[in-house]
């Protein structure tokens, strides 16, 4: 169901935790970097999706890493999600995108929890704990508050505190958003896509499946002791792809009865399958950045044959939020958007 006022309020909901955010860019996930490459599926994914992208073939790939902030100031070394974005380029110009951040769960599990949970995540004015302060909050089991950084004036960490002590669904992804930290490059960091997507197999069978890119490299953080660097993580990447490619495998997590499909809150049991469906290798980083990052619009709704999503209300939601939010800034319509 497409709702223009629902992707209106949901657009403006994000835009509500962000007061510096500027007209014409990404209301969240603002800061980011567009690097180009390609993805070559393994021997066994044809047998569990049989969408073009795992056929077998090399497919060229572009992705947008990012900072999960809204802000139009950048600051790489404080903690925040991260983001990466996948367009996988099919024949006769078709595409299909992959979107995927470093927390493994959402925060909520319906539209009307994302309204609340905005309102929650609100900025308030930062000021640092005093020590008893987060020892009497770690012996209540609350979490405690993180230090303000440097010139950090607001957060919205207080509220979500809030909202999680309040909403055991909301504690998982609350906590590890608290705690994630800054990743040493965005090549080192996993990525999850959260949702619940029902693939095709080429026997017909249809599985609930999760994605998630796994590093290469490994997963390493900077060192939270050392001051935070605010801008390192475009550089990085650009000196890296110079001297080597950089790999990430596909996960599918297969699920099973009894697991969450409509809820991207709940984990799956870690000993779920997981099989490998591909590799992405990195290149470069791509020439025009105002094309491949900027302008460029990801919609988790891009699909293809063999990928179908999930009855999840938040991924329902996000397919007008994000053509909203394209719209809004004057992004590139994908004239093979299928949605
Ligand atoms: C109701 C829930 C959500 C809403 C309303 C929402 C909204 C948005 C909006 C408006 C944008 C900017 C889109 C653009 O201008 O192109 C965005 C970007 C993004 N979102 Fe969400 N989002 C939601 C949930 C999620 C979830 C569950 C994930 C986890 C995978 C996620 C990951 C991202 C990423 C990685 C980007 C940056 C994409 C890029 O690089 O272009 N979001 N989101």
């Amino acid at each position: 169901m497409d709702d223009p006022s629902l992707a209106r309020a949901l657009v403006d909901a994000v835009i509500s935790d962000f007061p510096d955010h500027e007209p014409g860019t990404r209301p969240i996930h603002t800061i980011g970097i567009g690097v180009e490459g390609y993805f070559e599926a393994s021997d066994v994914a044809p047998s569990y999706c049989i969408a073009e992208h795992f056929a077998g073939q090399r497919v060229p790939a572009s992705v947008r890493f990012s900072n999960g902030s809204g802000s139009p100031e950048q600051h790489d070394g404080w903690n925040d999600v991260r983001g990466m974005a996948t367009r996988f380029h099919l024949k006769d110009g078709a595409a299909t995108d992959l979107i995927a951040m470093t927390l493994g769960e959402f925060f909520v599990p319906t539209v009307k929890d994302f309204f609340e949970f905005t309102k929650a995540a609100q900025q308030t004015p930062v000021a640092k704990e005093s020590p008893w302060r987060k020892i009497l909050d770690m012996l209540r089991l609350k979490i405690p508050l993180n230090d303000p950084y440097p010139g950090q004036k607001a957060s919205g960490d207080a509220g979500t505190l809030v909202y999680a002590n309040k909403h055991k669904f909301a504690q998982l992804s609350v906590f590890q958003a608290g705690s994630i930290g800054a990743p040493v490059s965005y090549v080192r960091a996993a990525y999850h896509a959260v949702h619940t997507f029902i693939v095709t197999g080429s026997d017909g069978v249809r599985r609930p499946v999760r994605f998630s890119w796994k590093p290469v490299a490994g997963v390493r953080t900077t060192d939270p002791t050392q001051p935070p660097v605010d801008s390192y993580l475009q550089e990085e990447l650009r000196e890296r792809l110079k001297q080597w490619p950089a790999r990430f495998l596909l996960m599918m997590q297969i699920g099973e009865t009894g697991d969450a499909l409509d809820d991207p809150t709940q984990p799956w049991p870690a000993h779920r399958i997981r099989v490998i469906m591909g590799t992405l290798t990195l290149t470069k980083v791509t020439e025009d950045q105002q094309a491949a990052c900027e302008r460029i619009s990801f919609n988790p709704w891009r699909l293809v044959s063999g990928i179908e999503p999930s009855d999840d209300p938040i991924l329902h939601a996000r397919k007008g939020a994000y053509e909203e939010s394209r719209q809004r800034r004057g992004g590139t319509a994908c004239p093979f958007n299928r949605s």
